[in-house]
C-alpha cells in the first residue's frame, strides 16, 4: 500500500525521514518528495510549506503523481480547548476552514456552495490510531480542527474560532488536505501535537516547542505505520 505522510514544515517531517533507510528524492513543482519502504508499506513523504494552498498542492501531487492510497498528516497545532496542553496529541475527527467567509451572501462561516463546513476524517484510520494509542499506552485525544491561512496569536480570534466551529485546535493545513483527499477519495488522518495556545505567547511558545511537539506527532505516526503494516 502506498501511504503519504505530509507535514507543513521541515521540522515536521525530519523526524520521520531520520528513521527511514534508502530514501529517494523526487523534485516536482518546486517541492521535494521522498520515497522509502517501511516494512510492507511504500511511503511518500513531503513537507508542503505553510498554508492551505501549498498543502493542497502537495496532497494532490502525492495522490495524482505517486498514487498515494492513504494520507497521514503529522504536525503541530495551537490549542483552543483549555484541556489541551503543550505536547498533547489530537487526532482530527473533522476539519473546517475558519477563514473562509462568504457570510455576505447568507452562508455560514466556513461554507462555499457545493462544499461543506466540515470534512470528516476516515473512521478506519481513526480506529487504527486508537488501537496504536492503546497498545503503546499513549494518550490520544480526538477533536475538531480548524484551519486557516493565519498564525493565531490572539485570544479573541481563538475564542471566535472555538465558538463558531466548536473547534478544539487550530492550524494552517489540515482542512485543505482534507478537501483534496475527500474530493479524490483518499482516506486521510490529520494528527497534531500542541505547540502553543494560540494566545499572545503563541509566537514564543511555537518557537520553543515546535521541535519537541513535532517529534511526538512523528513518533505516533510510526506506531500507526506499524499497525497498518501488520494489517496488510
Ligand atoms: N500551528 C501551531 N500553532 C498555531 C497557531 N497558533 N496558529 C496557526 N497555526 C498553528
Amino acid at each position: 500500500m502506498i501511504v503519504g505522510i505530509m507535514g507543513a514544515m521541515p521540522e515536521e517531517i525530519d523526524p520521520i525521514l531520520k528513521r527511514l533507510e534508502n530514501v529517494t528524492k523526487h523534485e516536482i513543482a518546486d517541492n521535494i518528495y521522498y520515497t522509502a519502504l517501511y516494512g510492507s508499506l511504500d511511503l511518500v513523504i513531503a513537507y508542503s510549506k505553510i498554508g492551505k494552498v501549498f498543502s493542497a498542492l502537495t496532497a494532490a501531487t502525492m495522490i495524482e503523481r505517486f498514487g498515494v492510497k492513504k494520507m497521514l498528516f503529522s504536525g503541530v497545532a495551537g490549542a483552543i480547548n483549555p484541556e489541551l496542553r503543550i505536547g498533547d496529541l489530537i487526532a482530527a475527527t473533522k476539519l473546517c476552514q475558519h477563514d473562509l467567509d462568504i457570510t455576505a451572501f447568507g452562508h455560514p462561516y466556513g461554507y462555499v456552495p457545493e462544499g461543506s463546513v466540515y470534512i470528516e476524517a476516515d473512521p478506519r484510520l481513526l480506529e487504527v490510531a486508537a488501537t496504536a494509542a492503546r497498545t503503546q499506552g499513549v494518550k490520544l485525544r480526538r477533536g475538531i480542527v480548524a484551519t486557516g491561512d493565519q498564525f493565531v496569536a490572539d485570544e479573541a480570534r481563538k475564542e471566535w474560532i472555538g465558538e463558531t466551529f466548536d473547534a478544539d485546535a487550530l492550524e494552517m493545513e489540515g482542512a485543505s488536505v482534507a478537501v483534496v483527499c475527500d474530493a479524490l477519495k483518499v482516506p486521510f488522518f490529520i494528527l497534531r501535537a500542541i505547540s502553543d495556545a494560540a494566545d499572545m505567547d503563541a509566537g514564543f511558545d511555537f518557537d520553543a516547542f515546535l521541535q519537541s511537539s513535532a517529534l511526538k506527532s512523528a513518533d505516533f505516526i510510526f506506531t500507526m505505520l506499524d499497525e497498518l503494516d501488520r494489517a496488510q
